[in-house]
């Protein structure tokens, strides 16, 4: 059954993370379908330039960090409260990092709770303060997860950890509400031209501040976007999105230790992570 269809125009959707790339991008592309919209950042400067350059519509947005919870009830809360309820939820914030466990230390164990905390633990908060509201509306529940939730890749084993475990939760959740009418979802991006890279956090836990991949010749944050809406549309299980991104999910699934050795090859040469 086509979302679209069961849904006015007067929809309410809210998108954790809004304030840039791949949510940034949601949030125009479901004003310009004229729902209603609610959205989060952390950094004050970036939640005034949205509000000042998102086309004309119903959009709210919100100073909070999902790895609090006290800041993920309220933020559900001032949704359901200016808007009369929620429709869709997408858990899009988050953050990445790069750094090997090995040359980290103990530093590392701080940067994977961190990438925990927002990843997973943010999705976890958001997702069951909007519950109720999403079973009274028979609605949908997405999570952006990675490629990196089939697949551990290597210097990003807290953000492998965290879309691993985002997974493993919604699909356990998806068969618990069935019978409730409620969708739950999560699409699974390639490389997306983005801030992602540059905010990641080092194995000292600082952000890096630069990327190490040719971002030009990435998927952009619009056309990410039009694919999750179409795939929240559908009601999709799942959405993989690049051809890449489908090779590795497949070969990880049917031939887990040649995918070892293209991963190995894909991010490190001569012994060093390079990627
Ligand atoms: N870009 C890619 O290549 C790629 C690939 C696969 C999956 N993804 C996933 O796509 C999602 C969006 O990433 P992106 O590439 O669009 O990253 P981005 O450009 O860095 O944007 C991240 C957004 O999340 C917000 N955010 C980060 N931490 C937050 C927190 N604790 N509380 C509230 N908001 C927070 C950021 O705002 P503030 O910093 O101001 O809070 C920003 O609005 C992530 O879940 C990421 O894992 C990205």
């Amino acid at each position: 059954m086509s979302l679209m269809n069961t849904l006015s125009s007067s929809s309410t959707i809210l998108i954790t993370g809004g304030t840039d790339g791949i949510g940034r991008a949601l949030v125009f592309k479901y004003l310009q379908l004229g729902w209603n919209v609610v959205t989060c950042g952390r950094n004050p400067q970036k939640i005034l330039e949205l509000e000042q350059d998102a086309p004309k519509g119903n959009l709210c947005v919100v100073n909070a960090d999902v790895s609090v919870e006290k800041d993920c009830e309220r933020l559900v809360n001032h949704a359901v409260k200016m808007f009369g309820g929620m429709d869709v939820l997408i858990n899009n914030a988050g953050i990445s990092m790069r750094g090997l466990v090995e040359e980290g230390g103990k530093e590392i164990i701080g940067v994977v709770k961190k990438v925990m905390d927002i990843n997973f633990n943010g999705a976890l908060y958001c997702t069951t303060y909007a519950l109720p509201h999403i079973v009274r509306s028979k609605g949908v529940i997405v999570g952006v997860s990675s490629i990196a939730g089939y697949r551990g890749l290597p210097g990003r084993t807290g953000y492998s950890a965290s879309k691993f475990a985002l997974q493993g939760f919604l699909e356990a959740l998806k068969v618990e509400v069935v019978d409730k009418g409620v969708h739950v979802m999560w699409v699974s991006p390639g490389f997306i031209a983005s801030n992602i890279r540059f905010s990641a956090l080092d194995q000292g836990g600082n952000q890096r501040g630069a990327s190490t991949m040719d971002e030009q010749k990435m998927m952009t944050p619009e056309q990410c976007a039009a694919l999750i809406a179409k795939g929240v549309e559908d009601r999709k299980r799942t959405v993989v999105m690049s051809f890449q991104g489908k090779q590795t999910v497949f070969l990880n699934k049917f031939f887990p230790g040649l995918a070892d050795k293209l991963v190995r090859a894909f991010y490190f040469k001569e012994g060093k992570l390079v990627k």
